[in-house]
């Protein structure tokens, strides 16, 4: 554990903390105000106060899938048809309304019904928290326990999963050769090898949701230069997260880690979770999960993997607690200013289809039945 103390920290003007001055970082992620000669970036000429050195946001890895391959990609995560009821899609437990979760303790998946989101029941629950989708395209490992490494090798597995689609593949396969639209979108996503296979509905759902990319939060206007971009909460939130040492695990500028950590969260009743572990073997695995990334968090409310805990304000205080050091509702409130508020960005959710080529009704979200 990082042996810090909370810093109050003092931004601006003379008495601005050592700590402060020593990590006030040059940026250089395009806040510039002369373009270099070449029409790239010039030079950055602006300072901001950062408590950590200024790292910028991941290029991309490979090469961007074209736009057909990511148009069917977005088509299958919401037509139902890769469920066995015919009423449950990727989006059901990802959605757009939900920062790409679905505001569930646990999520509930085939046999549920139509509706999403929170008022959601059935009789499928599956025993963790859905994730936000954001940046996964930068991840190496997926899921709460990191059990696989590439979105292609993951998209299988919630279709299998009976407590999320349960359908059987070499059914999905002979409904989507069988129907003329999805025959078009195949052909003209995967020219070269146009029939409609499951390989190439893993590589068009993998496509899709690298596109969620997430880096266009006031967090990033501000190392960009943009000064005023976080408010003076935020700016001393985000001085406390790093004195606390969020960000030893939260890591700028993706806020979390390619690591498995146990945070001592509530356990919940019946629910027999060893984490990590259950991909390793690896004792001291056992209570190990992912480290999130908090970029978006402020959407996916409940928190942690068995969503035990309801409010980023509660999941902020048992965080402060698991540091060790003393903290106060000052802190709480600071660091979930500057969490909830400076590290949100959705500008690239995707846009729900109104129908989908299977004919099935797209699963309905955004709207709270009063039971
Ligand atoms: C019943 C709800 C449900 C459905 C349906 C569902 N998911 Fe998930 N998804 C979850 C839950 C819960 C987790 C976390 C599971 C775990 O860690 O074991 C998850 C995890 C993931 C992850 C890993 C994210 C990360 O941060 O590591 C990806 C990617 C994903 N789902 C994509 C999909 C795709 C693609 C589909 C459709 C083919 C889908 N999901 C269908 C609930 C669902
Ligand atoms: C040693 C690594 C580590 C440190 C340090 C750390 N976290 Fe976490 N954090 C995690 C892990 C791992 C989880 C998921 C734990 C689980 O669900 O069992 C998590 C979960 C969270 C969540 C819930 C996110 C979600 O989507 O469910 C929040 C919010 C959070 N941390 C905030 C913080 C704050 C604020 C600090 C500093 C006080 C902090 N963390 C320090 C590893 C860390």
């Amino acid at each position: 554990m990082r042996q810090l103390s909370p810093h109050r920290h003092a931004r601006r003007g003379p008495g601005a903390s050592v700590v402060a001055a020593a990590f006030a970082a040059i940026v250089a992620l395009g806040g510039c105000t002369e373009p270099g000669d070449d029409g790239s970036p010039g030079e950055p000429d602006v300072e901001v106060d950062l408590p950590w050195p200024a790292v910028a946001f991941p290029d991309l890895p490979g090469e961007a899938a074209s736009p057909e391959v990511i148009e069917l990609g977005l088509t299958l995560f919401y037509d139902p048809v890769l469920s066995v009821d015919g009423q449950t899609a990727c989006g059901t437990c990802h959605s757009e309304f939900w920062g790409m979760s679905d505001a569930l303790e646990r999520s509930v998946g085939q046999g549920g019904g139509l509706i999403a989101g929170p008022s959601r029941t059935g009789p499928h629950v599956v025993r963790r928290n859905s994730q936000g989708l954001w940046n996964l395209a930068f991840r190496e490992t997926l899921f709460w326990d990191g059990r696989t490494e590439t979105l292609e090798e993951q998209a299988i597995e919630p279709i299998l999963a009976v407590d999320e689609l349960g359908q059987d593949p070499a059914l999905v396969l002979e409904l989507l050769q069988a129907n003329d639209d999805y025959v078009a979108l195949f052909a003209a996503a995967f020219p070269d090898d146009p029939e409609p296979s499951i390989p190439h509905v893993l590589t068009a759902l993998a496509e899709f949701q690298r596109t969620l990319v997430s880096n266009r939060s006031l967090y990033d206007g501000y190392v960009a230069g943009d000064e005023a971009a976080m408010s003076d909460d935020q700016i001393e939130g985000m001085f406390r997260f790093a004195a606390f040492g969020c960000d030893g695990c939260h890591a700028p500028p993706l806020f979390e880690r390619e690591g498995f950590e146990n945070r001592n969260v509530p356990n919940v009743d019946a629910i027999v979770d060893d984490g990590r572990y259950e991909a390793t073997g690896i004792v001291d695995d056992i209570g190990r999960f992912r480290i999130p990334t908090l970029r978006n968090a402020s959407f996916t409310e409940p928190y942690f993997h068995n969503g035990s805990v309801a409010k980023l304000e509660e999941a902020v205080r048992h965080e402060l607690a698991q540091s060790g050091l003393a903290f106060d509702d000052e802190d709480v409130r600071l660091v979930t200013a500057f969490v909830d508020g400076a590290l949100r960005d959705e500008s690239r959710e995707p846009q729900r289809p109104d129908t989908v080529p299977s004919g099935l009704v797209v699963p309905i979200d955004g709207t709270t039945i009063i039971r």
